[in-house]
Formats: C-alpha cells, structure tokens, sequence
C-alpha cells in the first residue's frame, strides 16, 4: 500500500480554511485520483480556528511555522500566510529542503520572480502557483500545459475578483464605492490591505506571473504600468454605458515586433466584448496563440473554495508526479530553464492606444477649436466629440467627451497637461483607455 502524504499548512485564513475542507470533503474522491491519502499533519496558524468547524484530530495546529519547516515527515508546504517576509523563508527554505511547495502568494512571486523560481528549478520538489492568479480559474495549467505548442500573442483579462465586484455594484445597481468594497471585504474576496485590490497592485502581481508563463521570461514588476480604480466616478460609468461600454479594471500582456506590453488599469470595454459580462468577482482571461487563436477562460476569480480548489489541484499535480517518480514534471515557466531570460516591458508611454477623455468646461462655445488644436499638435485622430450639460444650475458648464482614434500615450499624456492648462477647463482631464476588441 502507498504511504500517505502528509502536507504542513501555513494559514488557516479564508483560502486555508478551504483547503482543509476540501480535503476532508473530497478525501475519498482524491485517493481515488491519486492513489494516496493526504493527511495535513501539521497546520500553523496565528488566528482562531476552534469556530471553523474543522476536524483537527489527526492535525498539530501550532502559532510556529518553524514546527511545519523543520518535521522530516511533511512532503508538502503549503504556503496561504500571505506577505514577503516569512511566506518567503516557507518556500525558500522548504525548496531547499527537498520539499514540494504550493502557495497562492502572487505578491510574493512576482516580487522575487527570478530567485524564487531558479530556486525552484534546482530543488527536487516541485513548486505549484496555480492559486495565485484568477482564483478558481487554472489558467496558469492551461497556458503551461493545454498551450504548451503555442506561441503566446497576447492576453488580456479581468484578474482582480475585488475590482470588478465593486466595479459591477457600482454600475448595474448603483452602489457606493466604499460600500461595494466593504462587501467584498466581508464575502472574504479583498486582500488583507484592500489598498492592492482597489489600486491595482493585485491585479499587477498576476499579470507578471501571467507574462511569464505566456512569454517564457523574467519581468521586473516595477516596470508594469498600474492604474486602479480609485479615480473611476458614476460620471463615467454613466456616459461609458450610454456610448455602448462597461468599465473594467483589465490586466494585459502582450508579445510586439517593439518588445513585450504589459499593463494593469480602467478600460472601455465593449459591450459586444464578452469580458463586459464579467461581472461581481467573477474573472476572466482572454489568451491569444499563434495556431488555438483566441480563448477565453472564466470563472470565480476570488474567495475561500475556488481558491481552495486551485491550492488542491497543485497538491493533487505533486502527489502525482512524485507517484511516477518525476520531480519537476514541468518547467515552471513553460520553457526548459536554460531558455529563459530577463525581459523589460516596454514603457507605456511608448505605446499606442485609443483613450476616453473627459473634460469638464465652463463655458464651452469659445472652448472646442482650442481643444482640437491641442489634439492635433499632437498628431491624436478624434472619433467623436460630445457634449453633455452637467445639471440646469450651471448652464455655462458642460463635460465634452472625446474618443480618440489610435494614438501614442505618450502624446496623449503630453496633450492633457495641455489641456489642463486652459483656462475654461475646470476639473483635471480624466482619460480611461478604450480596449480594442
Ligand atoms: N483579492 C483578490 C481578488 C483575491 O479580489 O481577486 C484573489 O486573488
């Protein structure tokens, strides 16, 4: 009879909570599939867990780590604590201590990208990262595996649950931001510090994970572009509905004759696109290859079961490949090691996009020639030119909304301090990007 495998879990929170669960829920289910019984042998945890409804009689919970790390019996380490600084001793030290390791730690990964996965690459157990990026979605398994004969184009996709929940309750009912956030927050969806959700840094470590398994290469996290959705106002998500657009937080990569885009911020998206029915913490992304063509994968994107699932499926992928005797089945990053190398993203003000601009006037008739000049000095096509009243007690102010055809960002942004330096333009110029579909 195969021995069991015993994991060591770090965090009990909403993510590890699930594991556990899903474990004790699926165990028949999971042995069936692997052949073995999976016992977490030790968990490690800083919050309560005697009001979880869990069954710790075969599990050591203790407040240390360090009793997971140094217990020669644990073949995995899970790793759902969270942060940089001793979610990164976990993995480090238990790679080099031959264990196999499986963490949702986007923040973790994308920061030290390079030095966790060489580490990875050298050490006989292997590293699972599926949870990290789209929640329940196993994104990470389709791209390294299900288009593993492809050379990735491009991605685009809703990547943060949190974003586009908020997102969804403001525009289809109304909702505040800070009421649509606190929501999220108590479903279990936000991270610990909501701040990386709202302002896009969430979204930003997946799409630096998502570039790399895509691209084959090592990317610098501090060279993405990163907008969130703290500066999106009703205005906008009224007169983008009525112009036949949703607004959603997107994270992109892509693959140019120039060098690799990647990108997280607000974007039109058309109605017609299917990523404007994403909607509450549901992702989605869109993968391009150069021979499957274009595919879309979606799902719940956040939150303690979907999540739970993901973290399982790597359990599950490890316990397998050591059955057949296979340390690193796969290589991390969907290219053999000695392939890889570091790539820069290429500054986004050196690309071109279509953009939203909205200005808000006083006293609009002497206004529009000054506005089209300043556009064309900068080489900017319009597509169309409205205006809108703002309400009847101020007749002279007007929003005038612009949709400009392709452009350079960089001139768009030069043009906009432009504008901002009129005299009639009362309120700094809001740009949002269109996404092309
Ligand atoms: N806070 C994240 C989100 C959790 O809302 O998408 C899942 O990564």
């Amino acid at each position: 009879m195969e021995e069991e495998i015993k994991v060591g879990l770090c965090g009990l929170g909403t993510v590890g909570s699930g594991v556990f669960k899903l474990l004790s829920e699926n165990a028949s289910l999971i042995k069936q599939r692997t052949g073995r019984d999976i016992i977490i042998k030790r968990v490690a945890t800083l919050d309560r867990y005697d009001n979880l409804g869990l069954d710790f009689s075969n599990t050591e919970v203790s407040d240390s780590v360090d009793d997971i790390l140094r217990d020669p019996e644990i073949d995995i380490i899970v790793e759902l604590i969270g942060g940089k600084t001793i979610a990164k001793k976990i993995v480090l030290e238990s790679l080099q201590n031959g264990k196999s390791v499986v963490t949702a730690n986007k923040a973790l990964l994308s920061e030290y990208l390079e030095e966790i996965f060489r580490a990875a690459d050298l050490a006989a157990g292997t590293l699972g990262f599926e949870a990290a990026v789209a929640g329940g979605i196993p994104i990470i398994r389709s791209i390294r595996q299900g288009f593993s004969g492809d050379r990735i184009e491009k991605f685009s996709g809703i990547v943060n649950g949190t974003a586009n929940y908020i997102l969804t309750a403001m525009s289809r009912d109304g909702v505040s931001f800070d009421h649509a956030l606190k929501a999220a927050q108590e479903k279990g969806f936000a991270e610990a510090d909501p701040a990386f959700d709202i302002e896009g840094i969430d979204a930003a470590h997946k799409v630096i994970l998502l570039m790399a398994v895509s691209f084959n290469a090592y990317f610098d996290f501090s060279q993405l572009s990163v907008e969130g959705i703290t500066g999106i106002e009703p205005i906008d998500i009224a007169i983008a509905d009525a112009s036949g657009f949703v607004i959603k937080l997107l994270g992109s990569g892509s693959r140019t004759a120039n060098g690799f885009q990647g990108r997280v911020g607000p974007a039109l998206v058309s109605k017609n696109n299917m990523l404007a029915s994403v909607s509450g913490a549901f992702n989605a992304v869109s993968v391009w290859g150069n021979f499957v063509g274009e595919t879309m994968s979606y799902g719940a994107g956040a939150g303690s079961y979907p999540t739970a699932s993901a973290v399982v499926s790597d359990i599950i992928e490890t316990i397998r490949a050591k059955s057949n005797g296979m340390d690193n089945p796969l290589p991390l990053l969907n290219i053999n090691a000695e392939h890889l190398t570091h790539q820069d993203i290429i500054p986004p003000e050196q690309t071109d996009g279509a953009f939203y601009l909205r200005l808000r006037l006083d006293n609009t008739e002497k206004s529009v020639g000054d506005i089209i000049r300043i556009l064309d000095e900068e080489s900017i096509g319009i597509q169309s030119i409205t205006q809108r009243p703002i309400s009847n007690d101020l007749p002279t102010q007007k929003y005038m909304i612009i949709f400009t055809e392709s452009a350079n960002e960089g001139q768009v942004k030069i043009a906009i301090e432009k504008l901002n330096g009129l005299s009639f333009v009362t309120t700094l110029v809001k740009m949002i990007r269109v996404e092309q579909d």
